[in-house]
């Protein structure tokens, strides 16, 4: 692995104490020992549930290079017969090497914040800019007030083009975040009711985002969704803090970045990006007018960043959604095929609209129905009645034959469904799984939504078990964002 920091330059970004000979060559920047490879500096950070400290041992075993580790967890760590560099707090020391990492970088910058859409905006601006420099990226996503540090100590020195995630569940967390991020283009997706648990409404919503804005480098500029509501409210915000440059992306007619003639496909869409006066055709190979749209903010900072915007957008054909994130899988039932689409990852009111309207765009087989299983949105605190209840008006107009709800919150749309349309609702996951797997037919596409915590996952690979992939479907990598254990780093 080349090299990404030496040991002395992560002794001077964190001011702290070294202990043995500090390595030359760090490759890479660890808080989790079993992901750790050879050569990387293991930060025993303090997570939800366990202390990094704890695992300084299995770091070790896994080959870190050097631990940084705090000097009042020192005593309990034993003799470790190897390099360290002790600090006051592990956390700040990341931090510090995250600034050092904006610091020495002359990369061009993109942030990511927004209610939905952060994760599959970075991921497309991680395809569209590769071929116009080496680009850097948040891992999944790591998003919050240590997953943006970490991305930054991340960024090798040679780094082109880095795009970062920036959430938040409170007001005031994104603010010191983009502080360290300095980003050239500050990208806000849209506004949602996501964590509203949190906040009395959108507005209040929207400006906790707006502190994305504070952080814009001088001659920066600012993206909005130009369809969103808020997009007033954020546009003055924008300019409130002085940056000049405040662009549109979307379907309205002002809209600098623009999405005309959308046409959903099989399995994606196609579409036009007008960007600075120029028609590109884009051939999507992820499915929904939003994914069009996060696309329209992905060409949209290209352009502003000096990127190659030809090369932009012929990419975007090779981008693949991630598992939980709108995957399409064609599977093989005894008598046919069906579509099944993975939407398990993230639910709130504006992704669960757009998932209807990826559902009703979905052509059916002979005899197949749309059916929608869904599950709660969760976060929503006082507001989640209401939010549950509203879907009811959207699936109808979605053209849906069949819905099976799970979690305690759908009950309420299950009260509201019941006049009108074909509704199962059985609470828990054990019991809605059987009743999955027995409903599907040949021909049918089936849509499984729900906020993360409530477990749908379970259901899509106990059909990707049951049903194998139709010939010509490539079997799609098992779920990848799953599995941190240590650290939640996803907020909305
Ligand atoms: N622009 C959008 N509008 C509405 N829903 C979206 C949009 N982009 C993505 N989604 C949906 O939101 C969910 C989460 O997407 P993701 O990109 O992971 O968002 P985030 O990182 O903000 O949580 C997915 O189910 C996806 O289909
Ligand atoms: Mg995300």
């Amino acid at each position: 692995m080349s090299q990404l920091w030496t040991g002395q330059e992560l002794l001077v970004a964190t001011a702290g104490r070294p202990l043995g000979r500090l390595p030359e060559n760090v490759t890479g920047i660890s808080i989790d020992s079993r992901s750790l490879k050879p050569g990387e500096a293991f930060f025993a950070i303090k997570g939800d549930r366990v202390d990094g400290h704890d695992f300084a041992s299995s770091a070790m075993g896994a080959g870190a290079g050097l631990l940084v580790v705090a000097e009042a967890k020192l005593p309990a760590l034993g003799r470790l017969a190897m390099p360290m560099i002790v600090v006051p707090d592990v956390l700040e020391a990341m931090v510090a090497v995250g600034i050092a990492a904006r610091a020495r970088s002359k990369a061009k910058i993109i942030a990511v914040t927004g209610s939905a859409g952060k994760t599959t905006t970075k991921e497309l601006l991680r395809v569209a800019l590769a071929p116009s420099g080496k680009v850097h990226a948040s891992d999944r996503s790591f998003n919050n007030h240590w997953g943006v540090p970490l991305s930054l100590a991340r960024m090798p020195a040679d780094t082109d083009y880095a795009i970062f995630e920036i959430g938040m569940n409170h007001a005031g967390e994104i603010r010191p975040l983009v502080r360290m991020v300095r980003p050239h283009v500050a990208i806000v997706t849209l506004i949602a009711a996501a964590h509203l648990g949190h906040f009395k409404n959108l507005d209040e919503i929207a400006d906790a985002k707006a502190e994305i804005f504070e952080g814009v480098e001088k001659d920066g500029n600012a993206l909005i969704n130009r369809d969103d509501e808020r997009w007033k409210l954020l546009e003055k915000k924008a300019s409130a803090v002085g940056i000049e440059y405040v662009w549109g992306f979307g379907e309205h007619s002002r809209a600098q970045f623009k999405l005309v003639d959308f046409a959903p496909g099989e399995g994606g869409s196609t579409f036009t990006a007008r960007i600075a006066g120029k028609d590109h055709a884009v051939t999507l190979a992820a499915p929904g007018r939003h994914m069009a749209r996060n696309a329209l903010a992905a060409l949209g900072a290209a352009s502003l960043t000096g990127a190659d915007v030809d090369k932009a957008a012929a990419m975007l054909a090779s981008f693949a959604p991630d598992a939980g994130r709108g995957r399409k899988h064609r599977l093989r039932h005894p008598r046919g095929t069906f579509t099944l689409i993975d939407e398990s990852y993230n639910a709130n009111p504006a992704s669960m609209r757009a998932a209807f309207e990826l559902l009703a765009a979905t052509p059916v087989g002979k005899n197949g129905r749309r059916i929608a299983v869904l599950g709660d949105m969760l976060e929503l605190g006082d507001h989640s009645a209401k939010l549950h209840a509203g879907l009811a008006e959207p699936l109808a107009a979605a053209g849906v034959d069949k819905v099976l709800l799970g979690g305690p919150e759908m009950a309420v749309l299950d009260g509201k469904l019941r006049e009108t349309m074909a509704v199962e609702y059985l609470p828990s996951v054990d019991e809605l799984e059987p009743a999955v797997l027995s409903a599907v037919r040949p021909g049918d596409v089936l849509m499984i939504k729900s906020s993360n915590g409530i477990g749908f996952a379970r259901i899509v690979q106990a059909l990707l078990r049951q049903f194998p992939a139709a010939a010509g479907e490539r079997r799609a990598a098992a779920t990848k964002e799953r599995g941190d254990h240590q650290h939640a780093h996803d907020a909305g």
